[in-house]
């Protein structure tokens, strides 16, 4: 078999490498996964103008985000249970990330802990904050975030309540997994997922089991969140976690220009236009749709970044011209480390990065900081 090329490649792989209700925990939205659909449709829908007998010398993707130098406009965004993709997947992740030089995103819900992501890193990395109703384990965690030396807070707003998603529920899905039949047959047929899994330590919430009191049940991620998330998350209590951060501050999730306008209202660093990947309101437009209208609505005010449906570079290079000054991608490093472990968050960076390249190079540009609106071709949104 020929190396993966592409990140639909290393889907394909991980599909034969990781448990079925890991696999699909990553690869599903909620409901009937139309706005999962939509978010990679979208970009699709976006044409890039050709340009021909211009200089395609000396180029560059260097950039940065809330003043982070980046190798390319792309962080790794936070996703839960990463570590039950690939025994110690948020380490390996953080890692990639690290030596391609782009920012790392750590999940609340992460396996690795902040400390254990922070023993195996040498640089800042990010952490997401999801927002519990005990304020003293909120603020634990951003303590803990500082003294592992966090560089941005990233404060997810569109998950107080959980985005329901059959697959999870067909498949049981827990951390640790279950030892029902069909979950060790499940993971019988994944020799290699098994023996890295013997070989780690780390097979539960990292950050909360220990941490957090009163856990009674994180084995079903719907009742844990509406147990511990807190419902009457306003703008009001961003005032107070950034009292307590004290540093970059981004809020991830936002999708409507009115809510841009009271993130950027916050003083916020950054404001991440996304629909949590399709798996939270089914039914909402894709990210790429929106962007341009919440750039024209606070662009000016904060940088605006992207996530949701990125699967290319030409995809990353559409974000960018349509006025986002970062991008994340959640599946993609996702395919990347079910697939090959570290080695395949490599690869999906080092094919993004290609394709990325060699597409700004065919619109005629050199530097990825002069790319804007001009190079497209056709934009319906
Ligand atoms: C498996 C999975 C787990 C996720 N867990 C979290 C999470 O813990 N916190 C969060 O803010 N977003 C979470 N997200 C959303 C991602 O941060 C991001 O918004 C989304 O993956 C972007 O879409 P993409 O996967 O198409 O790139 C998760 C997404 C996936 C796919």
């Amino acid at each position: 078999m020929t190396a993966p090329l592409t990140i639909a490649d290393l889907k394909s792989l991980a599909r034969r490498r990781v448990p079925k209700m890991f696999f699909e925990y990553a690869d599903s939205g909620s409901w009937t996964e139309g706005t999962y659909r939509a978010n990679e449709d979208d970009f699709a829908a976006i044409k890039l103008r050709q340009r021909v007998m211009v200089d395609m010398t000396n180029r560059s993707l260097k950039s940065t985000m809330i003043g982070h130098d980046v190798a390319m406009p792309v962080a790794l965004a936070p996703t839960g249970f990463t570590g039950m993709q690939h025994a110690d997947g948020e380490m390996l992740a953080a890692k990639a990330a690290e030596e391609f030089g782009v920012p790392f995103t750590l999940s609340t819900m992460s396996i690795c802990s902040i400390e254990d992501v922070a023993s195996v890193t040498t640089k800042p990395f990010w952490f997401q904050l999801y927002v519990m109703r005990d304020r003293d384990f909120v603020q634990n965690l951003i303590d803990r975030a500082k003294r592992a030396g966090c560089s941005a807070l990233v404060v997810t707003a569109d998950l107080q309540i959980l985005g329901q998603r059959h697959k999870d529920i067909h498949n049981g899905l827990s951390a640790p997994p279950k030892f029902t039949p069909k979950h060790v047959w499940q993971m019988a047929t994944r020799p290699q997922w098994c023996l890295g899994m013997l070989g780690t330590k780390r097979r539960t919430f990292g950050n909360i089991v220990g941490h957090a009191k009163n856990v009674s049940d994180l084995s079903s991620l719907g009742s844990w969140t509406a147990e511990q998330f807190d419902p009457r998350l306003s703008w009001k209590d961003i005032e107070w976690i950034k009292q307590q951060w004290g540093g970059k501050l981004i809020i991830k999730g936002v999708l409507d220009e009115e809510d841009a306008r009271a993130a950027a209202d916050t003083g916020a660093d950054a404001v991440i236009v996304s629909n949590h990947g399709g798996r939270q309101l089914d039914g909402a437009p894709s990210s790429i749709s929106m962007l341009p209208k919440i750039v024209d609505a606070v662009g000016d005010r904060i940088e605006v970044h992207v996530d949701g449906g990125i699967r290319s570079g030409q995809d990353i290079l559409k974000a960018v011209a349509l006025g986002a000054r970062g991008t994340y991608i959640g599946r993609p490093f996702l395919y990347g480390l079910g697939a090959m472990g570290k080695e395949g968050v490599d690869l999906a960076l080092s094919i993004l990065r290609k394709e990325l390249d060699v597409t700004m190079a065919l619109c005629g540009k050199r530097d990825i900081q002069t790319v804007d609106r001009s190079i497209l071709a056709h934009n319906p949104y």
